[in-house]
């Protein structure tokens, strides 16, 4: 199929366009920055040029699950494992707090060793200390209850993403004992309590197709997050995965325009994956259509232990200097880093 300008129009105006049509514009070499300028466009007339900032603080790096992808899969022997306390937990975020973060997004492995109380304990005391941020969770499937219990205890956003949208896919990539469709019910049930959700893929993950990424698009219109995160997928050595690429630069930046263009109000992160493939690899997601970062603001001794995949940027630097590079790296792509809580812009909510 021949694409041209007027099909990109048509996206940014309907929001949509045929599932064929969709795989073209995916594979457009030439319309590249037509497909950038309309999704910068769009996030500039609701966002303006603002970057929201997102402090991440990757608590434990154990897991029950065996994601054939992830460098912290619990068969992996030769990671370190670590686990945070509520006291460190608390000290990031008061160092967060200190250099204008106002969200804290708390993530790790599918770790039983954080039982229900537990994380209502740590939710409620950083509700209690930091009154005006928002408590971001990502710690995988858990019962509705549970949910209900965190959010309850003062947790406002949840991130699971829903890895792939097609049943045949997901069973690629995940061990038996794990279900897309319990993925998919758990974000569900998150919407329904309240939450503020996040979902999103990786791009270029072994075996995916250009059906799957458009079945993946389609599933995120019926869900409708409010953040969408993709970042590429990157081999990990000690992972049933080792030996297959890395997802490619430009059809990241790709999809994060036509997210932009399906999803304008979408919180769309330039994910640390990105900025691991390129140098420069952020600085193009916020000029494809992205307007979140997350630095990280985990303490510095457990930064490479929490290694999903290889030679992930941002392992070796305090806080602080997270924050000044990424400010520096966000203003050189043209953009401004703004300290408020950052929620999302749905013209109802
Ligand atoms: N356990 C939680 C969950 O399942 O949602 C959060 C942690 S999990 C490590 C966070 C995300 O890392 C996953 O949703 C996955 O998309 C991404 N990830 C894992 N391994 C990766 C890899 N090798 N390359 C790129 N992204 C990866
Ligand atoms: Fe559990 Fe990756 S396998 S976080």
């Amino acid at each position: 199929m021949n694409l041209s300008k007027e099909h990109i129009t048509a996206l940014a105006a309907e929001r949509d366009l045929s599932t064929s049509e969709l795989m073209s514009l995916l594979q457009a070499e030439g319309l590249d920055s037509l497909l950038f300028s309309a999704a910068d466009k769009v996030r500039r007339q609701i966002y303006g040029d603002a970057v929201y900032v997102r402090g991440l603080i990757e608590f434990t790096n154990c897991c029950k699950n065996n994601c054939y992808y992830c460098g912290i899969r619990r068969d992996n022997q030769s990671a370190t494992r670590y686990r945070l306390e509520q006291d460190d937990i608390l000290a990031c975020c008061a160092e967060g707090y200190e250099l204008g973060f106002r969200t804290f997004v708390l993530q790790g492995g599918e770790d039983s060793y954080y039982t229900d109380a537990k994380i209502c304990g740590i939710v409620s005391a950083i509700r209690n200390r930091f009154p005006d941020c928002a408590i971001t969770l990502s710690i995988g499937e858990r019962p509705k209850d549970s949910y209900q219990a965190y959010f309850d205890a003062g947790a406002n956003r949840y991130l699971l993403r829903h890895e792939t949208a097609d049943p045949a896919h997901y069973r690629k990539l995940h061990p038996e004992a794990m279900s897309l469709q319990n993925r998919k019910e758990c974000l569900f049930h998150l919407k329904e309590i309240g939450y503020q959700v996040g979902s999103g893929f990786m791009v270029g993950s072994p075996y995916q197709t250009l059906d799957n990424l458009v079945a993946d698009l389609r599933f995120l219109q019926q869900l409708q997050p409010d953040m969408i995160g993709i970042g590429p997928y990157i081999p990990h050595n000690e992972t049933p995965f080792s030996k297959f690429e890395r997802g490619s630069l430009s059809l990241t930046l790709r999809l994060i325009a036509v997210l932009r263009l399906m999803f304008p109000y979408a919180l769309i992160p330039a994910t640390t994956a990105l900025g691991t493939i390129h140098p420069q690899g952020r600085e193009l997601g916020l000029q494809a259509g992205a307007n979140v970062v997350m630095p990280n603001l985990s303490p510095v001794k457990v930064r490479k232990l929490y290694e999903l995949y290889e030679n992930k940027i941002c392992t070796g630097e305090e806080a602080a200097q997270c924050r000044g590079c990424l400010e520096r790296r966000v203003e050189s792509a043209g953009y401004q880093i703004v300290t408020s809580i950052g929620n999302v812009k749905k013209p109802n909510s």
